[in-house]
């Protein structure tokens, strides 16, 4: 169902892999609101392709951009202006990526330059983003900025090793930043906190299937599917929003509230 939510908005919508990818959901919710965007990822995305199947969905055009380069956030907030017509109104941080996963190293004996490059494409890149988007002007007022996240920024998951530090720094530049973008120009920017997706970042953690039907059987709502995560977007996009910023906002069915659920408690049981 369409509410015409971000009818007249532009944006620009990061990380669109494949159709498992949460940016692709987002992407196609927020067409269907009545959004206009652009689609970016880093040019080695590009060959598998599938994100022009995306772009034509949506009608709209793919600018690539590693995001780790501040020179290629340069050109992506310059054309995307030109391509959709004026200034950005949101914009989509859908990017993750560990080395130290990929290679499936352990936590306690992480590659530090693998933790780098973690840290510049996982946390440093929403800096960057927002450092162009700034000194350009190129966000509205009351603009909307959303990074996805995950509770491995609280609390331990040994399976999410860097990740979870790199998480942690991502949560902290949201709101640190958010506080001077929001002083200066009004831009809101904000973290979500999604429940265990399978993505191809998501299920490439060593143990993601026990671990993803653990949370479904502890949250009383259970997983929040990518789809839901595209709607609750697309809300902190819209002007019904225009007052939260600087927050990490859980979208995981109530799994971070919960402390045990009497499914998984059964399992222990000695009765
Ligand atoms: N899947 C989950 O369980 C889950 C849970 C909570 C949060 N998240 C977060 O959601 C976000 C999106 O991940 P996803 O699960 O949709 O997986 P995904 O693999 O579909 O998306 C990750 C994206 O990051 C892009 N990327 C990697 N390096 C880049 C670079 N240098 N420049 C630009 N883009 C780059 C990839 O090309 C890919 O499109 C990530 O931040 C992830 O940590 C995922």
């Amino acid at each position: 169902m369409s509410y015409n939510l971000l009818k007249g908005k532009r944006g620009i919508i990061t990380g669109a892999l494949d159709a498992n990818s949460i940016a692709w959901k987002v992407a196609e919710r927020a067409h269907e609101e009545g959004a206009t965007f652009v689609l970016t990822n880093a040019p080695v995305a590009m060959r598998m392709g599938e994100i022009k199947v995306l772009a034509e969905k949506t009608n709209s055009e793919i600018i690539p951009a590693d995001a780790t380069s501040v020179e290629e956030l340069t050109t992506l907030f310059t054309k995307s202006q030109e391509v959709l017509g004026g200034k950005i109104d949101f914009v989509l941080h859908s990017i993750g990526m560990s080395v130290n996963i990929r290679k499936n190293i352990p936590y306690t004996e992480s590659n530090y330059d693998y933790f780098m490059k973690g840290i510049d494409v996982s946390a440093m890149s929403l800096h960057k983003m927002l450092s162009v988007a700034k000194k350009m002007d190129a966000i509205n007022e009351y603009g909307s900025v959303v990074a996805l996240t995950y509770m491995a920024a609280q609390r331990t998951y040994p399976f999410y090793t860097d990740m979870a530090d790199i998480k942690a720094m991502l949560e902290s530049i949201a709101r640190s930043f958010g506080y001077h973008y929001g002083k200066d120009k009004k831009v809101r920017i904000n973290t979500v906190s999604q429940s265990p997706t399978k993505t191809t970042a998501g299920t490439g953690i060593k143990g993601f299937g026990d671990f993803y039907n653990f949370a479904d059987s502890v949250a009383p709502l259970g997983n929040a599917s990518a789809d839901q995560c595209a709607d609750y977007c697309i809300t902190l996009f819209s002007d019904l929003t225009r007052m939260v910023t600087m927050q990490n906002l859980f979208h995981d069915g109530g799994y971070s509230s919960t402390g045990v659920s009497l499914e998984a408690m059964s399992k222990f049981g000695d009765e």
